[in-house]
């Protein structure tokens, strides 16, 4: 697929109160785009320092959320040309240990809200040949015992991504599957429920930010882990 170009398009971030969406925000409005930061809570979306940025308060779990992205990316900027989802939760533990409820949250977030997401986005993106980028993760590849509803989640979440790049591009939205490795921002120490095994040390933020961008613009489809060091 053709790369995209990120100056003058408008770009929506879930994900933007979190550590790899902000600096992907970042990296994006670097390169000219103007944004459309989505997250849960307005005060920490207002942390996110974009001069000239839209707001949209909106839970992944919600269905209509992809709805609400497309009416103000149109109403404040006119058109939409790309989502990076870089929404996620993680959790840890054995899964007989691990409560149904977290299991369930674990899908909402990392795979269900994600297509509901799309569904909706990519008809506005289609009128653009716009993007979709995906943050999946290095467990979609190898799966990890200790985190099993994470790791089947972002596989998941992998695998309709590797569909969706054949399945959207008669419609020319391009689909982006990025699975980084480990990476340094504090999200294993915030997990849904239990705790994370000793990890190596995470890759810098910045570093992977700055390679998912790069695949934007350069039309890939996939970051696979090993793309990332
Ligand atoms: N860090 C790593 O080692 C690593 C490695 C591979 C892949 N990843 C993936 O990269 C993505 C970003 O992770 P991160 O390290 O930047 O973590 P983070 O700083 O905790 O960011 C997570 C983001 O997800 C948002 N979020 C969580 N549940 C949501 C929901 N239901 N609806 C909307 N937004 C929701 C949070 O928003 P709120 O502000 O509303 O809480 C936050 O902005 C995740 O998908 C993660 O799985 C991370």
């Amino acid at each position: 697929m053709a790369g995209h170009t990120l100056d003058g398009s408008v770009v929506a971030v879930v994900g933007a109160s979190g550590a790899l969406g902000s600096l992907i925000a970042r990296e994006l409005a670097d390169r000219g785009a103007r944004l459309v930061l989505v997250g849960r809570d307005q005060e920490r979306l207002a942390g996110v320092p974009i001069e000239g940025a839209s707001t949209v308060v909106a839970d992944l779990t919600d269905a209509a959320a992809g709805d609400r992205v497309v009416q103000t990316a149109l109403d404040v900027h006119g058109r939409l040309d790309g989502v990076v989802n870089a929404a996620g939760v993680v959790a840890f533990g054995p899964l007989v240990d691990t409560e149904d409820a977290v299991v369930e949250e674990l899908f909402m977030t990392n795979v269900i809200g994600p297509l509901w997401m799309i569904r909706r986005v990519a008809p506005t993106l289609a009128e653009t040949g716009g993007f979709f980028c995906n943050i999946s993760a290095v467990v979609a590849e190898q799966p990890l015992p200790g985190m099993v509803p994470y790791a089947a989640a972002k596989a998941a979440l992998t695998a309709a991504d590797s569909a969706l790049v054949r399945e959207l591009r008669r419609m020319k939205v391009s689909v982006i599957d990025a699975r980084p490795p480990h990476t340094g921002t504090g999200l294993a120490d915030r997990p849904l429920a239990g705790t994370a095994p000793k990890l190596p040390r995470g890759l810098d933020p910045q570093v992977v930010a700055r390679r998912v961008v790069r695949a934007i613009e350069a039309g890939e489809s996939e970051v696979g882990s090993a793309q990332f060091a």
